[in-house]
Formats: structure tokens, sequence, C-alpha cells
């Protein structure tokens, strides 16, 4: 059977139904279908949890059941295809894309007004205007996500941004294990068949500025045709002039004197990404690019005020703001524990730069402990406000919590202080990067007992006024610092595991 095929149909059905194209995951929900695979292993291929590959599936069986009058499964669809009805519909759907001659049933007929009503008329980011746009995507070493709760609201909200307002940079943030890379690499199949092209880099090893642009510009060309460098690509010397019968020919007609050759400063290939963000935003401007930047917070100096960048990666300030106040039509993402300065000042535009706080996923982090079998489910609502439904940390007290305490999340909240486990080896990186008076504040919210004001500089602290604010400010960058609402009062706080871990070190 030809999967290309097969895949081919169930999109131009699925556009015929809903005016949208066959997502990166109801690919691969297909793909694998079709060759006989488990949702368990469609979802390792696709990063996501299994119950949302199996909620994405029995949703595209609907919508193919719907569209062909007969009831398609995953245990149906194979037998069907090979059957031929599914072939059947093809130049019947075909006809209604094109929206030509519609020579067919009346369910088709209405399918077609479908397609055509959201082809005019796109009113919500989630109907965007559909596009056969076939993206390339690298998702370069981009971390395997095997589950994937909830995030709804957010998911929309990043949809909103970009589909919508198209927002150009876009800081998601949040501390390790928050699920900001896991979000990140749900979104894409979302928004995929927006964007020419997709790519994920962790700036991990701190990658200069001009190695980052050089490796973006690589992948942006990827053996296409790139209108937007001009002068290497060029067809100067293919211009057929010599070759012409010179005599006959008005060559000075040709349009060569016409082509911006000598008028851009263009760097070789090796320089490219040399220069300060001018050339990438060429790109940007050319395709419709989607790029990650995940581990931003490794471009920046440990032990100074948060969003300082370290000696060398300034430009990366430059590049930042370049990309969300040029005018392109691309957007950068970055995945990152600090807020980049820039992006503290950018944000008041609005359109062009917004900041997405990855808080905890509250109840829906329920999901985690049945999938792993808990039991006293009346407790779990607790254990998830004491890690603030931070999924990497939850997943850690989970496996706390069966191998030292036989599973019994009783027995783990009564103990005397609070279990940290592999949890403090990841709050050790966060605590390293801070300066010596925010780890002076940290130590004091750490042994007050409930949340304080901040609007007098505690005695206690030997820190002039203005270097406590400022340390509290960039806890606050870093979301080390919890805000609390009391009336009209704003109170401070560290939330308990991070208080745990502080007055731990500071013993
Ligand atoms: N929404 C979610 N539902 C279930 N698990 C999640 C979710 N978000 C993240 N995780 C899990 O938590 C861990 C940390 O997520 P990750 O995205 O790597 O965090 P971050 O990038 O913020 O450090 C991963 O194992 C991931 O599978
Ligand atoms: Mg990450």
């Amino acid at each position: 059977m030809d999967i290309a095929a097969a895949l081919k149909l169930a999109d131009d059905l699925v556009f015929v139904q809903t005016g949208k194209r066959l997502d990166y995951v109801q690919q691969a929900i297909l793909r694998g279908t079709l060759k006989k695979r488990t949702y368990t292993q469609i979802a390792k291929e696709v990063y996501s949890s299994s119950s949302h590959v199996r909620n994405v599936g029995s949703e595209l069986w609907k919508i193919l059941s719907e569209g062909l009058g007969e009831n398609i499964t995953k245990a149906s669809l194979k037998p069907i295809l090979e059957k031929g009805t599914f072939y059947n519909y093809q130049s019947a759907i075909v006809e209604n894309i094109t929206g030509e001659t519609v020579t067919v049933n009346n369910k088709l007929n209405i399918c077609y007004k479908k397609a055509h009503e959201s082809r005019e008329s796109p009113k919500t980011p989630q109907n965007p205007q559909p596009t056969a746009k076939q993206p390339r995507i690298d998702l370069g070493d981009a971390p395997e996500i095997l589950t994937f709760y909830d995030r709804t609201s957010q998911l929309t909200t990043l949809e909103n941004w970009i589909l919508a307002s198209r927002t150009r940079l876009i800081a998601i943030l949040g501390l390790a294990g928050s699920g900001k890379s896991a979000i990140a690499l749900q979104l894409i199949p979302q928004i995929q068949h927006q964007f020419d092209c997709i790519i994920w880099r962790s700036l991990r090893n701190s990658p200069p500025l001009s190695a980052l642009q050089t490796d973006l510009i690589k992948f942006c060309r990827g053996g296409a045709p790139v209108p937007a460098l001009p002068v290497p690509a060029l067809p100067v010397p293919a211009l057929p002039v010599p070759a012409l019968p010179v005599p006959a020919l008005p060559v000075p007609a040709l349009p060569v004197p016409a082509l911006p050759v000598p008028a851009l400063p263009v760097p070789a290939p090796e320089e490219e990404g040399a220069t300060t963000g001018g050339l990438p935003l060429q790109y940007l401007r050319s395709h419709r690019c989607l790029i990650v930047l995940d581990d931003v917070q490794t471009i920046f100096s440990s032990q100074q005020l948060a969003g300082n960048y370290k000696p060398g990666y300034e430009n990366y300030g430059t590049f930042f703001k370049q990309i969300a106040e040029s005018c392109h039509n691309s957007c950068m993402i970055l995945l990152s524990w600090e807020k980049p300065r820039e992006i503290a000042a950018l944000e008041s535009q609005q359109k062009s730069c917004q900041t997405l706080q990855l808080n905890g996923l509250g109840e829906s982090a329920r999901e985690l402990f049945t999938e792993k079998g808990f039991a006293e489910s009346e407790k779990w609502s607790e254990l998830i406000e004491l890690y603030r439904g931070n999924p990497f940390w939850l997943n850690t007290a989970a496996a706390a919590i069966q191998d030292l305490f036989n599973g019994k999340i009783s027995d783990f909240l009564s103990y005397d202080s609070l279990v940290l486990g592999d949890l403090e080896y990841l709050l050790d990186k966060h605590f390293q990067r801070l300066s010596d008076t925010e780890k002076q504040v940290m130590s004091w919210l750490a042994n007050q007992n409930k949340a304080v004001e901040i609007s007098k500089k505690p005695a206690l602290l030997e820190l002039s006024p203005s270097e406590f604010l400022k340390a509290v400010e960039s806890l606050r960058r870093r979301l080390l610092i919890e805000k609390v609402q009391k009336g009209d009062r704003t109170l401070f706080q560290l939330q308990p595991a991070i208080a745990e871990y502080i007055k731990e070190r500071i013993k």
C-alpha cells in the first residue's frame, strides 16, 4: 500500500472537512497505524504522551469517518484502504478542494462549502487560513517528551500570539523542570503548517552568536533556492549573453545592470554568521521561520544579577531586540530560567514581544499520579501544591515516595522535613547562578515563616536599600520568589521546596 498516497488522501479529506491540513501528530498517527504501530510507539516518535496521541487519533478517526460515511477506526483503517473504498473518493475530494466542477454527492457538496468558507474567512487562530505548507523541520537536540498533560490555555495563548498577533519574539520562562521544552514541542505540530521552516537549537554549550547565526542560515538555505540572499545565488554567470546571437539581441536591455549585486555588502559564506543579525533578518523576511532557542539562561553570567550577558555574548541582546522590532514574518521563541533584559523593556510594545511565565500544572498533574498507580488520591493535591505543580519535581517526588516510602504519600508528607532527593541537584544549578546579594535575600526569606513585605529593607541584612531591592527584582526575574496578594498588601515568599533547599545549604 502506498502510504504517501494514503496520507495525501487523508490530508485532502481532513481539509475538506475542517479547513485545516493534517498536522505533524495526525500524520504520524496515520503513518504509524498503517505500519501497525501502537499509540505508545507513535507517541514516542512525536515526543508526546500516549493519552494525547490517543485523543488526537480518535478525533481524526471521527473526521475521516464523517468524510467517508464509513466507520474508520485505528483497527479498520488499513482494511478499508486495502478494500479501495477510500480511493473511490479521491477524484471527488480533489474536485472539492480546487473548488471547480463539483459533480459529487450532496455530502461532499456540503464539505466543499466548509472548505470554501474557511478559506475566505479565517476567523480565529484556531481556524487559520489553510496553507498547504510542508515546513522543513530540524528539532536538533530537543529533548524527548513522553508524557504531556493539559497546558491547553497556555498552548492557546501561544498559538494566538504567533498566528493571530504575529508576535515576533516570545519568551517562555520557568524554573528547571517546569515544562518549557515540553510545551514548545507540543506547540510545534499545532502551528507548523504556517511556517516554511522550523528549527530548534539549544544554547546549552553557549555558542557565540555568529556560530548560531551561521547554523540558522545553513538550515534556512537547506539547498532550496534562497531569494533573499541575492548575491551568491544571482544568476549572473548563467545569463545566456555569450550564447546569444550578439548582433541581433539588444544586449544592453538585459537586466544585468539592474541586479542589486553591487549594492549589497555580502560576506563570504563562512563569514555570514558574523554580522550582527542583519543577514538572518533577510531570511526571516523571505521565509516564515519558527526558531526555538532552548536553555537561553546559559548565555547569562553566573553570580551576577539576572539577565546580564556573559562577556562576548552581549550581541545576543541586540539580536533579540532586532527580532522583536524589525519587520518580518517569523517568530523566535526563547526558553529560559531568566528573563533577558531586552524582554522586560520590549514587553510594553506588546505585539512584537510577549512573555509566558510557565507556572505549575495545577490539578491536571493528578494524571501523573493516576498513571503511576498511586493510592491516597486525597493527598495528591497537597503534594501538587507543595511542588507548585512542577512536572519534573513531582516526578522526582513520586520516585522518592515509591523508593523510600513504599508508595505511601502520607508517610512522605509527614516526614520531619521536605524530602528533596534528586531535586537538590537541580536547585544547586539555580543557586550557583545567584549573586552574593541575592543569596543573602534568599537566606533571609527561607527563614521567614510566612510571606513578608519588602517595602522596607530588613534590618538584619547588611545590604543598602537599593542593593536589597535590586536583588529582590533580580530574584523575581529568575522566578525564585513568589508574590502573594493579601488584600491590598503584596507579600513575598519562597516556595516550600526552594526554602527547604536553602535552609539545608546554610545549616
Ligand atoms: N505538561 C506536562 N505533562 C506531563 N509531563 C510534563 C509536562 N511538561 C513537562 N513534563 C515533564 O517534565 C519534565 C521536564 O519538562 P521539560 O520540558 O524538560 O522542562 P524544562 O524545559 O522547563 O526544564 C519532562 O520529563 C517532561 O516530560
Ligand atoms: Mg528544557
